[in-house]
């Protein structure tokens, strides 16, 4: 038995631990109930009383070297959790790969952008909204047609006929202009970004989620001068600075008189090309006065004030922007779409 004593004393001097797999190993091998030292203590106790102390004091030196060896190597591996010697310090860190911008909020952004540097303050609304910020207080008739099923995604509807309580998913951002006039009085100098939602079917040109950025100005003598001016400063600061803009007399239920902005095409420089079909010209924008009617059902004095207010969509200038024939790309995040798009906005 001592010679056996003496071979394990041996082994567990020798061992040297080099990861904790193997300092496993040793405690089970060793220090265990049923490993080596253990089986000894068993043997122990058939052993001859006469030999019992010379024995007894030689397994349990045997028993504290292994428990020590193992002590001793736990804080050491411990202590090295990252052994430095391993790593190369003076490595350049890896590159990490920094995500783009949507093209959508490069372009908000930057319309965003291009108004705050006249004046122009961001306010937001919400997406699900009643009928009355959506279309009554903004002049809709009973009977308009945008306020069809056909077009919009109602949420919850009172009856078949409009009711202004009912409620639905915003199809224009001029819905916060009525949303901002209850709640202040002139000067209002706003822009309003935002999602819009349309019952469409899903086209190269069409979609049913898409942006707009909505523009308000009312104050005391606010002029279709002024609007104008606004809109010529736009579009030469989004398309540069040789764009001519040209103004069609149109319709909406919230402005008297409206119209709808046209630019000088960027790609052919007004010759005519098959982005403006030959025209030289690309619409962009819906705009006009802001209807006295308006005003009055938000509470604001439309015998004192004016106002000028205008509504674009983000796609639609986007795809002008960057010459996208097909709005889908913008939905369907395809990586290799969306990483071509890098800006400072
Ligand atoms: N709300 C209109 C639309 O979604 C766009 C628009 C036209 C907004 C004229 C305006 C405006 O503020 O004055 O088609």
């Amino acid at each position: 038995m001592l010679d056996k004593i003496k071979e394990l004393v041996d082994k567990v001097q020798q061992y040297h631990a080099d990861s904790k797999e193997s300092l496993e190993q040793f405690r089970l091998k060793y220090l265990s109930k049923k490993g080596e030292i253990g089986q000894l203590f068993d043997e122990f106790r058939t052993v001859p009383a006469e030999m019992k102390k010379q024995l007894g004091a030689e397994i349990n030196k045997l028993k504290q070297l292994a428990q020590q060896k193992y002590d001793d190597a736990v804080s050491a591996l411990e202590n090295s959790v990252s052994d430095d010697s391993k790593h190369d310090l003076t490595r350049p860190g890896e590159p990490f790969e920094i995500g783009t911008r949507h093209p959508i909020s490069i372009v908000k952004n930057e319309i965003v952008d291009i108004f705050s540097r006249i004046g122009f303050t961001v306010a937001e609304g919400p997406e699900v909204e009643d009928d009355w910020h959506v279309f009554s207080a903004m002049n809709f008739a009973a009977e308009h047609p945008a306020r069809d099923m056909q077009d919009t995604f109602f949420v919850e509807k009172k009856s078949m006929e409009p009711d202004p309580h009912d409620i639905l998913l915003r199809t224009h951002t001029s819905s916060v202009q009525s949303r901002i006039m209850e709640k202040r009085q002139p000067p209002i100098r706003m822009i309003f970004p935002g999602r819009v939602f349309r019952n469409e079917a899903i086209s190269a040109r069409a979609h049913c989620i898409f942006h707009q950025v909505e523009g308000l100005y009312v104050a005391e003598n606010v002029s279709f001068a002024d609007l104008k001016q606004t809109l010529l400063y736009f579009a030469k600061e989004m398309f540069g600075n040789d764009t001519k803009i040209r103004l069609r007399p149109s319709y909406f239920p919230f402005t008297e008189p409206s119209a709808e902005m046209d630019v000088s095409c960027s790609i052919c420089g007004g010759k005519g090309c098959n982005i403006c079909k030959g025209t030289g010209w690309l619409e962009i924008l819906g705009c006009g006065m802001v209807d006295p009617n308006v005003l009055k059902n938000c509470g604001i004095d439309s015998e004192k004030y004016t106002g000028f207010a205008f509504g674009m969509g983000v796609e639609r200038i986007a795809m002008l922007k960057y010459q996208v024939r097909d709005l889908r790309l913008y939905f369907e995040n395809d990586i290799r779409f969306l990483k071509q798009f890098k800006s400072a906005y």
